[in-house]
């Protein structure tokens, strides 16, 4: 679980939107408007002491620009670095992505709730991913895999709109060698080079139609993914309690304060970022 003792004392040292100084020390071109930023503190005793779960995030400063805030995209469970993975859309994040190896910014955080580890346990694990949405699932991901007898049957089924804009694919070459786990990708059109899937992902969803029966499914892509997945889990059996995912969008502060991650009666940042179907039901069709 996570220590949040600990979270507060790291968080609290005066100032709460005073960040920690980090170091890019490796960049990964994902896609072509995405880019993994690998990075340490600038601190060793920080990077020793930091700790955060699956699903959690952080506010990511470049000086003199601004800050938005990113899920942390490596695992906990790899101790040595910590990676958060943009995708270039205005001011902060086209500055992100020219910025070189040896550049430093701010970090702020670990902030937020994370996945239910614990309730993940025994369980068959769904994973359903979209684009650059598949940066908080790998998270849980390498997290689960690095503690593989924990968990039952393992599917992924991840989607892009093309075969460039599949991210992680070091990550997918490596979850489909697995052969404990059913990997399945799509795109929504393939290239000349294609010779995968293609449709989009509610629709293979229900091809591979995996049981509901003792699973938990963890949902994450763009709203409109979302959207579409939720029901196509519904008719394979998954109630609302098994399915999880993680909003990011429309955080700012990213510590409740500011307002604007308000949707419905939660507060993305606060409450969330990882909410079951349940709880965000209500309102994820019209207003996320
Ligand atoms: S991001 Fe400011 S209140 Fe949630």
């Amino acid at each position: 679980m996570t220590d949040i003792s600990y979270q507060k004392r790291f968080i609290a040292q005066g100032n709460v939107y005073l960040p920690h100084i980090v170091v890019i020390d490796k960049i990964i071109d994902e896609t072509p408007g995405v880019r993994t930023f690998h990075f340490n503190f600038k601190d060793e005793k920080l990077q020793e002491e930091f700790t955060f779960e699956s699903g959690q995030f952080g506010e990511y400063s470049v000086f003199g620009v601004g800050e938005a805030p990113f899920c942390i995209s490596s695992s906990p469970t790899r101790r040595d670095y910590l990676e958060f993975t943009v995708q270039r859309a205005g001011k902060v994040t086209n500055t992100l992505h020219r910025l070189g190896v040896g550049a430093e910014i701010g970090f702020r955080g670990p902030y937020g709730n994370s996945f239910p580890l614990d309730q993940l346990q025994d369980k068959n694990l769904v994973f359903v991913g979209g684009g650059i949405g598949l940066a908080p699932l790998r998270s849980l991901i390498w997290n689960v895999l690095d503690n593989r007898d924990k968990y039952q049957n393992i599917d992924i089924i991840y989607g892009a709109r093309s075969p460039a804009d599949l991210c992680f694919r070091y990550d997918l070459d490596s979850w489909d060698k697995d052969k404990t786990i059913n990997m399945v990708i799509t795109v929504d059109k393939g290239d000349e080079t294609w010779t995968g899937r293609e449709g989009f992902v509610p629709q293979i969803l229900e091809q591979v139609a995996p049981s509901a029966q003792n699973a938990v499914a963890i949902v994450c892509g763009p709203p409109i993914m979302i959207r579409f997945t939720f029901p196509v889990l519904e008719k394979l059996g998954f109630t609302p309690e098994q399915m999880l995912t993680t909003l990011e969008k429309r955080m700012k502060c990213g510590i409740g304060k500011c307002g604007r991650c308000n949707i419905g009666n939660i507060y993305v940042c606060r409450d969330g970022p990882v909410f079951t179907y349940a709880q965000i039901k209500n309102f994820v069709s019209s207003e996320y």
